[in-house]
């Protein structure tokens, strides 16, 4: 028998869907002792709500989080709104003893996020944060390549993030659709947005960054706000670059914008080690490249892994060898992971606490690309 989970979903927006999808489709494909139930999505229109809820199959609407943070027949609340309503959200789901699930970034700084951690900690309830390109099945074979030791020590991390959707100086800022380039919703522009993701990943393979050295750039300095009309100063950084020396003495470049003309999504990382290479590209998701130092030199080469055997992970709750998953699927691996997480007593990570030390290098980016000096990361 599997155990109902009543959901309540916050946001029916881009992640609200994602999340509804997943937790339509994880028993279908995963063995976890949980059911969640789409019991409540909530949002602030009435009418949108309404309808989302009828497309998705929620039973039942809020317009108010706070209503449905209190309803007894919650089991979890799922944060899918904008950054800056996530520190109040939380706070109460922990109170409320929910379970909490977030997007990310967790929050709009460190000492928030900190706060975050400290609920779901004092109240003890399973945490989660949506880093979901962790459960790209190339990036987690990545991540097991790494665990075999076939690297070995690691000279060089560097990443990049990529999109170019906000170059034309019309572009409002704010609003509903647009609340990205509102420093005051976002917290900042690409640093909490694209380079959180490349940093979770970053930690996630090659462990903490000690120190970075950053620089952000606003290019567009004035946009009309989209609510007020008012032509107003840009708050976020449309770019951020970034410098970094790892713990285990690996030197990094990670770079992020929304300025590159023709990419839409490119998220990249290539790691440099002593006994080989390895090299992803979201652009091509399904493919991992690998150098093996340890090759014959005649047949030496870069190997492109299409990561879609049994053997490689996810794929065995998926299609046949050869045949492929998409972006959505990413959500629901990472649903199923955070469910036997809690089935399990192994959390599934990131969650809150996790999520934080990456708050806290983004932290470190924007202090360093204020204040124009290199500065140490606080670990956490
Ligand atoms: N994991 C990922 O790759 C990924 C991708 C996109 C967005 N995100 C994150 O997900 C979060 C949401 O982003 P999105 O793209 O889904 O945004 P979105 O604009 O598409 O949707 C946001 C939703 O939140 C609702 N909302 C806003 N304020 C609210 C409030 N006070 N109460 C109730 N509902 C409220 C909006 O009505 C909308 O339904 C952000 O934190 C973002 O950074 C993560």
């Amino acid at each position: 028998m599997l155990k109902l989970l009543n959901i309540g979903m916050i946001g029916y927006g881009f992640m609200g869907r994602a999340h509804s999808n997943a937790y339509r489709k994880v028993n279908n494909f995963f063995d976890v002792q949980h059911r969640p139930v789409l019991k409540a999505i909530c949002g602030r229109s009435v009418d949108k709500v309404k309808a989302f809820a009828d497309q998705w199959g929620y039973e039942s609407t809020e317009t108010d989080w706070r209503r449905l943070v209190e309803r007894k027949d919650i089991d979890a609340i799922d944060i899918g709104t904008p950054n800056n309503t996530h520190l109040e959200i939380a706070l109460a789901a922990a109170q409320a003893g929910k379970w909490v699930l977030c997007e990310k970034p967790l929050a709009m700084n460190g000492a928030e996020a900190r706060k975050m951690v400290e609920a779901v900690e004092k109240a003890k309830v399973p945490n989660f944060v949506w880093f979901n390109y962790r459960r790209v099945p190339a990036i987690a074979l990545a991540r097991q390549v790494m665990d075999e030791d076939r690297i070995g020590r690691v000279f060089h991390y560097r990443a990049t993030y990529l999109q170019d959707w906000t170059i034309s100086p019309d572009l409002p800022q704010g609003g509903a659709a647009l609340w990205r380039l509102d420093a005051a919703v976002a917290g900042s522009g690409v640093t909490g947005d694209l380079i959180s993701h490349s940093v979770d990943t970053a930690l996630w393979l090659n462990g903490p960054i000690q120190s970075l050295t950053a620089m952000t750039e606003t290019f567009i300095k004035e946009r009309k706000h989209q609510e007020t009309g008012k032509v107003q100063k840009v708050g976020i950084d449309d770019a951020c670059l970034f410098l970094a020396r790892f713990a285990n003495g690996a030197l990094a470049t990670f770079e992020s914008t929304r300025y590159a003309r023709g990419r839409k999504n490119k998220n990249m990382f290539e790691i440099n080690g002593e006994k080989g290479s390895m090299y992803f590209d979201l652009e091509d998701p399904h493919r991992l490249q690998f150098f093996d130092h340890g090759d014959p030199p005649h047949l030496a080469g870069w190997r492109s892994i299409h990561v879609t055997n049994f053997e490689h992970p996810y794929h065995k709750q998926w299609w046949v060898p050869g045949t492929t998953i998409g972006y959505e699927h990413t959500f629901i691996n990472a649903l199923a992971d955070f469910l036997k997480g809690v089935e399990t007593g192994k959390p599934a990570q990131p969650d809150f606490r996790d999520a934080y030390r990456t708050q806290l290098v983004l932290d470190a980016i924007l202090q360093s690309a204020r204040e124009l000096k290199w500065v140490n990361v606080n670990p956490g």
